[in-house]
C-alpha cells in the first residue's frame, strides 16, 4: 500500500462506486486512465489487486505518472501508453473504462475481440449510448451480472459489470438495463426521465436522412412513454 492514507486520496463518488465493483484479486486495465486516480484508490483499498493503467495520449498517462509518484506506488501500478485494449497483458482477468462515449467503448472491444480470450470480467461507465453497450457488448459474448446509477455534479452514470457468458435480452431490457429494471433503485426514475429528454432532442435535431436512427429514437421513445 502507498504511504499515504487512502482516507485521502482525492476520489470523486462516481469513480468510489466503480471500484466497488473491482474483487480482490483482479488484474485489470484500465483503458483510459487519465489521472490515474481510480488505479491509486483501486491499490490502496483493495487486496492483491494488480493494474495497468493506460491511455492513448502522452499528456494524460504524464499526469498520471506524477501521480502515481506522488502517492509511491510504482511498484504496483504499470503506465503503459496504446490504443484502447491494445497494451492488455496475458494475465490481465478484468477491462474497466469509464468517462468515454459508449461508441468509442464499443469500438475499443470489438477492434480486437482475440485480446478478451482470458477476460472475465468487463466494467464500463458510458457517457452516451448505454442501450448500445449493453447490445453490443452482449454480442462479444458477455452478460450483465449488475448494473448501477451513480450521480455525480447532477449528472447520472450508469456502471454496467458484464461477465463471461450468455443471456438473452428484450428491447425493453437493452434500454432501461435488465437489473436497473428489477432494482428500481431511487436514481431510476430520473435517469429515465433525462434518458427521454434527450432522446427528444436529438431527434428533433436529427436531419431526415437519418431515418434510421430516427426511426430507431422513436421506438426507444415509445418504450419509454409506456413505462413512464
Ligand atoms: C474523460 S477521461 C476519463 C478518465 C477516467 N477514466 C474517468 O472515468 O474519470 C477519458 C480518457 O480516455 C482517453 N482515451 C480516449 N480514447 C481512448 C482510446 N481509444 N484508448 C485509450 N485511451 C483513450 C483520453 O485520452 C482520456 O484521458
Amino acid at each position: 500500500m502507498g504511504k499515504l492514507n487512502k482516507e485521502i486520496v482525492p476520489i470523486n463518488n462516481r469513480l468510489k462506486r466503480l471500484a466497488s465493483f473491482v474483487e480482490d484479486g483482479s488484474k485489470l486495465i484500465d483503458v483510459g486512465c487519465d489521472h490515474a486516480l481510480l488505479d491509486i484508490y483501486l491499490v490502496s483499498t483493495k487486496k492483491d489487486v494488480h493494474v495497468i493503467a493506460s491511455d492513448n495520449k502522452k499528456g494524460p498517462l504524464e499526469g498520471a505518472r506524477e501521480n502515481i509518484k506522488k502517492y509511491h506506488l510504482e511498484d504496483k501500478i504499470t503506465l503503459k501508453l496504446g490504443n484502447g485494449i491494445e497494451p492488455i497483458e496475458e494475465d490481465i482477468d478484468t477491462i474497466i473504462i469509464s468517462g468515454m462515449g459508449g461508441l468509442n467503448m464499443i469500438g475499443i472491444l470489438k477492434y480486437q475481440t482475440n485480446l478478451l480470450q482470458n477476460i472475465k470480467t468487463i466494467i464500463l461507465s458510458p457517457n452516451s449510448d448505454t442501450e448500445k453497450v449493453r447490445k453490443e457488448i452482449k454480442k462479444l459474448g458477455f452478460f450483465l451480472k449488475d448494473e448501477t446509477l451513480v450521480k455525480e455534479k447532477n449528472i447520472i452514470y450508469p456502471i454496467l459489470i458484464f461477465q463471461k457468458g450468455k443471456k438473452h435480452y428484450s428491447e425493453k431490457e437493452y434500454l432501461f438495463g435488465p437489473i436497473l429494471l428489477k432494482s428500481r433503485e431511487p436514481l431510476f426514475l430520473e435517469y429515465i426521465q433525462n434518458q427521454k429528454l434527450q432522446k427528444e432532442k436529438l431527434l428533433e435535431l436529427l436531419p431526415k436522412k437519418y431515418w434510421q436512427r430516427r426511426f430507431q429514437l422513436k421506438k426507444e421513445l415509445r418504450i419509454i412513454q409506456k413505462y413512464l
